[in-house]
């Protein structure tokens, strides 16, 4: 299959390269799109065998269920058994936003969507491209993120391109994305409402619109967490880099002397390895592999570089990667998060 690529400026979108993706997705086929968070691999929601090709073209396995994305509330509202009393609350403060909820579905949305749940996740994204493709399509549009499935997500087309070239008919350019980490997901089909992945959207943020008291769901905090994560999702390695990747956690002059030293030995033993830096520290280490993530006050930019800086890695053929820590205050839990993934836990405090 040959994929078409069409550049889409979303400040001044063109509705014919809208029209032209619409069609696909009425047809059952497939359309990666950007969205404020990462790209996303669309098809129709509401066909089981659109959901179908999804998971063939990410190689995904059928277990891991995909986020409904909508442009109106009233689409939540239909395909919701019920709609809790938070969701309206939440949508009027975050949607179009990076928020996804899980709900009660009902009879119109088929299992292949939900990977056999009997719940649905659903998101209304702040990206006009994504927005004026549900509109024009008159579908609900399931899009999970648009990697093969164990890379990082996508956060330019170039990374959808390298994932799916010729595994779908198309992709929708609408340059670099604006946040570059997945959606905040929160669960209302639970007693006390459950971040089941952090995001953007953080749980004070959430506390402060409902009124009370959001939690987080256990199985994603520790590595060796006796309870499984909620979201099936958040099981896989998802976030794994091909080199070995080392979070080193300290005080800054000791974090760089100690990344220094370990650089240093492994160089010595003939492996090629790589740093993750911030713009104050890019200069202290003296790997020819460094990459700078950002500056270390600016949060937003660490989210927006962090998937695309192991990608360059995986290219690179780097073996071992070492990398500072983030535990910013907005939104360093979800860069943690997708860190640790990728690290497989491994943190070194110094
Ligand atoms: O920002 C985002 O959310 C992006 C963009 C494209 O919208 N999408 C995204 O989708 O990250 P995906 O499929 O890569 O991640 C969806 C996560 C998975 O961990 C999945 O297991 C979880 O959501 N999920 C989906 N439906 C669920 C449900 N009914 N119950 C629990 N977890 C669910
Ligand atoms: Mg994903």
């Amino acid at each position: 299959m040959q994929t078409k690529v069409l550049k889409i400026n979303s400040a001044d979108i063109d509705n014919i390269c809208i029209k032209e993706a619409a069609k696909l997705i009425q047809k059952g086929e497939l359309v990666a799109f950007p969205t404020e968070t990462v790209y996303g691999l669309g098809a129709d929601a509401l066909r089981p065998e659109a959901a179908n090709k999804i998971y063939a073209a990410k190689g995904r396995p059928s277990d891991n269920p995909l986020i409904v994305h909508i442009a109106r509330f009233e689409e939540l509202v239909s395909i919701a058994k019920e709609v809790p009393k938070q969701a309206k609350l939440l949508a009027d403060a975050f949607w179009p936003g990076p928020l996804t909820m899980i709900v009660w579905k009902n009879e119109k949305v088929p299992y292949e969507t939900t990977g056999g749940m009997e719940t649905v996740a659903v998101r209304m994204p702040n990206h006009p491209v994504a927005l004026h493709l549900i509109e024009e399509s008159g579908c609900l549009i399931a899009a999970p993120s648009a990697n093969t499935s164990g890379k990082p997500s996508p956060t330019e087309a170039a990374h959808v391109a390298l994932d799916m070239d010729g595994r779908i008919p198309m992709i929708l350019d609408g340059g670099p994305v604006g946040i570059g980490i997945e959606s905040t997901i929160i669960d209302l089909t639970e007693r006390v409402p459950m971040i089941l992945r952090p995001g953007y959207i953080t749980r004070e943020m959430l506390e402060e619109v409902l009124g009370e008291e959001v939690c987080i769901d256990p199985g994603i905090i520790a590595a060796d967490s006796e309870r499984k994560p909620k979201a099936p999702g958040m099981k896989y390695k998802h976030y794994a880099p091909k080199a070995d990747l080392i979070l080193v956690e300290g005080q800054t002059d000791v974090v760089v002397e100690a990344i220094n030293r370990l650089v240093s030995e492994k160089q010595a033993a003939g492996q090629k390895v790589g740093i993750i830096a911030t713009d104050e520290t890019m200069e202290r280490y003296n790997s020819d592999c460094t990459m700078s993530i950002g500056a270390r006050s600016d949060e937003d930019a660490i989210a927006r570089h962090l998937y695309k800086i192991l990608r360059e890695f995986d290219d690179l053929d780097i073996e071992v990667i070492y990398s500072e820590s983030f535990a910013t205050p907005r939104i360093g839990q979800a860069i943690m998060n997708r860190l640790l993934k990728a690290a497989g836990h491994q943190v070194l405090t110094v």
